[in-house]
Formats: structure tokens, C-alpha cells, sequence
């Protein structure tokens, strides 16, 4: 992980959050390739769950909400953690999770194990973030800072059932921000205290629950190896009765091999119909479908929740890659094509050269507004390979010498460093070719 880490500070992915004021444990900033990595994921998300289907429809919910909508989802009273604290090391820990934790002092020891560990009995902690709505302390009302985007799905049934003219089976999907106030946070972007969910709710009639989730296991799966996930790091790892959360029949977590070990990247829930028929007990509002013949049932709901921040750092371990070329250490980011911050980098060979600068600034301006295109001219031209390969830019164009006599110029293929040339006036569509190709992961 150190090494991800370390690359996503040297080229501006991701940096400690409020650096300047000594950081703030777990919060991060996203720089430009960070950002336009994590755009990159939401969209292909968005695609492939909205725009390439015609039953699911998108939302953008409030963060805050009501605040009996917690209590209705359950989170008021059960979304806690059991929490204790070391009074010796004033460290704290999840009191289920001790036997993976380390001691603060002796960081080789479990906390409990030291004759100076001093732990407190443990005590629920609910993981929401409360702040208050008003211009006064005393008078404001308390509110939460939502902890999954899912229940502005659920209360928005209604309205979008009539809106969007759907009937059972149909989905609402939401990207945006959650908050959860996590005892332990840590692994770099893995657990955050503010992070990005994709989360995309299923209503389907209940007799075909299980079918719909077994459907929904698949498909999640699928979106995961299509951009380029190796299918050795991906496994399915079904709950079992204890592990369940308080609204589900049935979850599946899909998991990567995160350097950390096999850890859960998205859920995928049978949430049966416990949130649609606790906000209709707790709102008065009959969230239900009402067939053409008058009668009623609630929709049981199938839910793939993923986490746009622990996708992207699974995306990132994936495609980490080090490779000695020509006697030199090569570091590069194999990321799928689809997913690559910048498409292609336009390079003139010679910086000082106007002919060249020429040549490839109009390149650049041509290309720009089909593809993210990133247009470098300062250093030698193999720091500017090397500086490409890390961020992850599948293709360089370079414009040398011979670009100047004929019009052409040279295509780098970052996996496979070979080179080619081709007209310049055929760039764009060769390039946009490339990028729609299938691609695998050349890593084993
Ligand atoms: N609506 C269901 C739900 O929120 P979850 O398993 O708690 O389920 C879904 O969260 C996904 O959100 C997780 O699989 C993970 O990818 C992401 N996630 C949850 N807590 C997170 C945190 N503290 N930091 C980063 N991502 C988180």
C-alpha cells in the first residue's frame, strides 16, 4: 500500500486532507488525476447502471434529511459499533475487532494483551455525524449528515414510481457524498470518514427477490473485471446469519485482494421490504405499487452499494505495476483505457523547436475536444514517458524530425512500449479505436 500511496502523493492523486494544519486523520484531497480518475469511475458506473439500460433512472437526494428518516431506517438505534478505550495508551479500538487491532504501546500485541493495557467496557458508539439546523444552539434542530445515499432513495419511491413511469422491476441509482464517524478509520481511502457510495436501489416484486439478487451478484461482478480488474483478486463472499445488517434477507460482498489482504469493495443486499414498509409505518405516506386491477404490494429491494473511493484504490492497487526496461525501474499505472485519467499526451520531441511545438500544439487543440489529452513539452522526453506511464496514459504522441518532413507521427503503447508511426491526420480516429478496443490487464 505504501507504494500507491507514495505515487498517488508524487503525481497528485490523492494528499493528506489540511496539511498545512498538521492533517486531519483520514481525510483526504483529490488532486487533478485523482479527480478525473474518480469522475471516470462514477461515469462508467452512471453508464453502465443508467445510461445503457431502460429500468433504472437517476437521483440526487439531500445529505440531510429529516431526521425521523434515520429513525425509520434504523440507524438511530442500531447503526453502532461496540467501542472501548485503552485508558493506558488512550488509543480506541472496535471491541469486535481487538484480535486484528494493535496495541498502541507495543504495536506487536492485541489491545488487552499488555499488563498496561487498561481497557473500558465496551459501549455503543452510532457511527452518524449530527449537526443542527437553525440559527441558535438551543433551539436548532438536531440532524444527521446521511451515512448511505440509499434512504433518500427509499423516500423518494413515490415520487419517481409516478415520475418516471416505471413499474417493478425498476432501479433508482445515486452517486454522492456519505458520512460515518468510523472508530477506525485507516488503509489510506479504504475507510474515511466522508466518502463517495454508488448506490442503486432495485424494486422488484417479492417472488422474484432471490432471482433479482443472484442477477445483481453477477452483474456488479462483471462491471468490475470489464475494467480490467483481474478475476484472481475478485471473489464473492456471502454473509452468514450473524453478519447480516438489521434490513437484510441476504448480502454478498464482493471483495478485492487489497495489499491489506481480501477486504470488501461493494455490497450487494436483499434489503426485502423493510425500508419502503418502515417509512410508510413512520410516515403515513403508502409507499407502495399499486397494480392496474387495484391491488397493492411493497416492493422488496435489491441493492448494490459501492464505494466510488474504494473502487478507485482498487482500481489503483490493480493496476500499480513496476518493471525494469532497458536497465532502468519503470513505474506504471495499467488502467483500463476507459478509466485513465488523461487518454493520450502529445509530445514534441525537442521543447525549443517551434516547428515541432507547432505541430503538436495543433494536435493537442484537435484532439482535446474528443478526449482527455494531456499536452507536455518540459524535460527530457523520457521523464515525460515516465511521468505519462504513472498517472496511467494508455498512448503518447510524439512529434520528432520526421514529423516535420512527412506528417507523421509516433504512437507509444504504454503496456507494451511499442511504437508506431501513423499520419498525423489519422491520429485522432486511430486513437479513438484504441481506446474503444477491449483491453486485459497484462499484470499476472
Ligand atoms: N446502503 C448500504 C450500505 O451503505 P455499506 O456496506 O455500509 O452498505 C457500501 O456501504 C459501500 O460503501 C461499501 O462496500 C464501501 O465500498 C463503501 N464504504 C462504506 N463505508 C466506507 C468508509 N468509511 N470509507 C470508504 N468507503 C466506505
Amino acid at each position: 500500500m505504501d507504494a500507491i500511496v507514495s505515487l498517488c502523493r508524487r503525481r497528485g492523486f490523492v494528499f493528506p486532507s489540511s496539511e498545512i494544519y498538521g492533517g486531519l486523520g483520514s481525510s483526504y484531497d483529490y488532486g487533478h488525476y485523482g479527480v478525473l480518475l474518480k469522475e471516470n469511475v462514477k461515469a462508467r458506473w452512471l453508464e453502465a447502471m443508467v445510461r445503457e439500460r431502460d429500468d433504472i433512472v437517476a437521483l440526487d437526494s439531500a445529505i440531510i434529511l429529516h431526521p425521523q428518516v434515520w429513525e425509520a431506517s434504523g440507524h438511530v438505534a442500531g447503526f453502532n459499533d461496540p467501542l472501548v478505550d485503552c485508558r493506558f495508551c488512550k488509543k480506541r479500538f472496535r471491541a469486535d475487532q481487538l484480535a486484528e487491532s494493535e496495541c498502541g504501546k507495543r504495536p506487536s500485541r492485541h489491545p488487552g494483551e499488555t499488563p498496561e493495557c487498561d481497557l473500558t467496557d465496551a459501549r455503543q458508539f452510532n457511527l452518524m455525524f449530527e449537526t443542527r439546523v437553525g440559527p441558535v444552539e438551543e433551539t436548532g434542530k438536531s440532524v444527521f449528515l446521511r451515512p448511505e445515499t440509499a434512504q433518500g432513495i427509499f423516500i423518494n419511491f413515490k415520487n419517481v414510481a409516478q415520475l418516471a413511469r416505471r413499474k417493478p422491476p425498476f432501479g433508482i441509482a445515486q452517486v454522492g457524498k456519505s458520512f460515518r464517524n468510523e472508530i477506525t478509520p485507516g488503509n489510506f481511502i479504504f475507510r474515511t470518514l466522508e466518502f463517495e457510495q454508488m448506490e442503486m436501489e432495485y424494486f422488484v416484486p417479492p417472488d422474484d427477490a432471490d432471482e433479482w439478487f443472484r442477477y445483481w451478484v453477477a452483474e456488479r461482478r462483471r462491471w468490475y473485471l470489464e475494467l480490467g480488474i483481474r478475476e484472481s483478486h475478485l471473489r464473492i463472499r456471502e454473509h452468514d446469519a450473524g453478519e447480516l445488517s438489521h434490513y437484510s434477507r441476504a448480502t454478498s460482498d464482493i471483495e478485492y485482494l487489497y495489499p491489506i489482504g481480501w477486504s470488501e469493495l461493494e455490497g450487494v443486499a436483499d434489503r426485502g421490504d423493510f425500508d419502503l414498509r418502515s417509512h410508510t409505518e413512520h410516515s403515513g405516506t403508502r409507499l407502495e405499487w399499486v397494480e392496474q386491477d387495484g391491488s397493492r404490494y411493497t416492493p422488496h429491494v435489491i441493492e448494490p452499494a459501492a464505494g466510488v473511493n474504494r473502487a478507485m484504490l482498487a482500481f489503483l492497487c490493480d493496476a500499480y505495476d513496476e518493471e525494469v526496461v532497458a536497465s532502468r525501474e519503470r513505474t506504471v499505472l495499467r488502467l483500463h483505457p476507459r478509466l485513465a485519467p488523461v487518454k493520450a499526451a502529445v509530445l514534441p520531441l525537442i521543447a525549443k523547436d517551434t516547428g515541432m511545438v507547432e505541430k503538436a500544439r495543433a494536435l493537442y487543440e484537435h484532439l482535446k475536444h474528443a478526449v482527455a489529452v494531456e499536452y507536455d513539452d518540459s524535460g527530457q522526453i523520457g521523464r515525460r514517458y515516465r511521468r505519462q506511464d504513472e498517472i496511467g496514459t494508455p498512448y503518447a504522441l510524439t512529434i520528432d524530425e520526421q514529423t516535420l518532413e512527412d506528417d507523421t507521427v509516433t504512437i507509444r503503447d504504454r503496456d507494451s512500449l511499442a511504437q508506431e508511426r501513423i499520419p498525423i491526420g489519422a491520429a485522432r480516429e486511430q486513437l479513438l479505436d484504441r481506446l474503444a478496443a477491449p483491453w486485459r490487464s497484462p499484470k499476472q
